[in-house]
């Protein structure tokens, strides 16, 4: 069976979310976080760069559990095995999709947002989902919802959450990890601002530990 993506997450509850436009750059914004506290981030296929950053961080940050998220396609969990991505997150969910990535062996948790979302990948063997878009999917009322029926599942919510509604989510039995990009803001990235960035994973390295 596949590891845990829970159990692989050894320090705070967080999982922020590197969005990079070159390998050099993803180790900055790597490092940044891990100075902060930051235990785990998810690097976002979403630049051409994405592949690259991960296996640099992997080079680069050997403390740091490091991962792929944004995989939409069997070649997309390929490649990130390959490049060294320790799990796999995706957005969506199918079927297809699903098997990919458990045909990796890698740990993961692949997105939904729905009741018969979760129906499916659990009838994959799947517990550990990531719940998305949260907060347009209804948040943690939704999460609540959902923790009566499946009580076995538990969920990585991303999507619209940040230091003002963390906590609200980390109180919930059934979130083993929040996500989300608000660590390392587009602007600050472009900016070099790496102190600032530090800053954002220590306030929220401090919501996760209390
Ligand atoms: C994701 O990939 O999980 C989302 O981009 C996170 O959403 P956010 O940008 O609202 O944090």
């Amino acid at each position: 069976s596949l590891p845990s993506l829970s159990s692989l997450i050894s320090g705070p509850a967080l999982l922020p979310i590197i969005q990079a436009d070159s390998a050099a750059q993803a180790v900055q914004i790597a490092k940044a976080m891990q100075q902060g506290g930051i235990s785990a981030v998810e690097v976002v296929l979403r630049t051409a760069a994405a592949l690259d950053g991960i296996s640099a961080i992997r080079q680069q940050c050997p403390d740091l559990l490091v991962g792929a998220g944004t995989v939409l396609s069997k070649a997309d969990a390929d490649n990130c095995k390959n490049a060294g991505a320790q799990f796999l997150v995706s957005p969506a969910s199918t079927p297809a999709l699903l098997q990919a990535m458990i045909d990796t062996g890698l740990a993961m948790a692949p997105g939904v947002s729905t009741s018969s979302e979760v129906a499916m990948a659990l009838e994959m063997g799947l517990t550990e989902l990531k719940f998305f878009p949260a907060h347009l999917s209804g948040g943690t009322e939704m999460l609540k919802a959902l923790s009566g029926i499946y009580q076995q599942v538990r969920f990585c919510p991303t999507g619209g959450i940040a230091q003002h509604n963390l906590a609200d989510y980390l109180s919930l039995s059934n979130v083993f990890v929040v996500g989300g990009s608000w660590i390392s803001p587009a602007a600050l990235v472009k900016a070099g601002d790496w102190q600032q960035i530090t800053d954002l994973a220590a306030a929220a390295v401090a919501v996760a530990q209390r």
